[in-house]
């Protein structure tokens, strides 16, 4: 029971100067769709995004081609069509299982101690780390409940999750020969949903550093001025 138990993986874009990998993205983004894309949707996420510079940034045309892979509801059609660059990856299709656009932000890895949050501070927030800790996390016990199958996992709170195991390692095979032993899985596509919940991360510290660089400018001025200023009354 209580909170599970989250590994602290070490991903690329950790620390104020961190960035995404992208080919770890494009190895995540193929995991997710060869595999999680059977049950969980990426509903808010553009799928034109998958092109942009600090993203997985594949090229224009291979987003287009990729866009087909999906279905999606057209509501001046009134039916499903081919999904284009310009629509959203679609809903769950499985409406027990929840989106994933935002989960990699919605849960925390890390907590404490005693509710003071300092983990969270030194570590991350590490909901990157709670989802391949969950895909790392099954035992292999499982027991039914109301007609249900819950599958142990060390990661999920209250220990039974029903998801049953998506990845048992060598689910994909990546064009670049990259390990898909179930370990790099779970970090590959535990990456991607990340960059998925917060794909401007890179502009956003990029943006933090010069914010700190120009206060730090305006200190040192600040200072000089008042020297300057109190000069005559020493
Ligand atoms: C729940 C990820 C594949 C069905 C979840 C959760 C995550 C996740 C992060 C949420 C845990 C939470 O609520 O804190 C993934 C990833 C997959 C994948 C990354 C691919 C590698 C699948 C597949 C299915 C599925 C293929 C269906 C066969 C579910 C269901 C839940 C769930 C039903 C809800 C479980 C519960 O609340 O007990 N998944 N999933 N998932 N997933 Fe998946």
């Amino acid at each position: 029971g209580g909170e599970g138990h989250v590994e602290d993986f070490a991903f690329s874009f950790e620390g104020p100067f961190g960035t995404y990998d992208r080919n770890q993205l494009q190895r995540g983004l193929q995991i997710y769709t060869e595999i999680c894309s059977s049950c969980h949707g990426l509903k808010y996420v553009p799928i034109r995004t998958l092109a942009d510079e600090g993203g997985p940034q594949l090229p224009e045309e291979q987003v287009r081609a990729y866009a087909k892979n999906f279905e999606v509801w057209d509501e001046e059609l009134r039916d499903y069509r081919e999904a284009t660059s310009n629509d959203h990856f679609p809903e769950s299709a499985d409406e027990n299982a929840p989106d994933l656009s935002l989960m990699a932000k919605a849960r925390a890895g890390f907590h404490g101690p005693y509710g003071l949050g300092i983990n969270q501070l030194v570590r991350g927030m590490g909901g990157p780390e709670y989802i391949a800790s969950i895909l790392t996390g099954y035992t292999g016990k499982e027991k039914e409940e109301a007609g249900t199958i819950f599958y142990e996992n060390t990661a999920f709170p209250g220990g039974w999750i029903a998801m049953a195991p998506p990845l048992a390692g060598e689910d994909v095979e990546f064009a670049d020969g990259h390990s898909n032993e179930l370990h790099h899985e779970a970090q590959d596509v535990a990456a991607f949903l990340m960059w998925a919940a917060e794909p401007k991360m890179m502009a956003r510290k990029q943006a933090g550093f010069v914010g700190v660089l120009m206060l730090t400018v305006l200190t040192v001025l600040l200072y000089l001025t008042n020297k300057r200023l109190w000069a005559p009354h020493k």
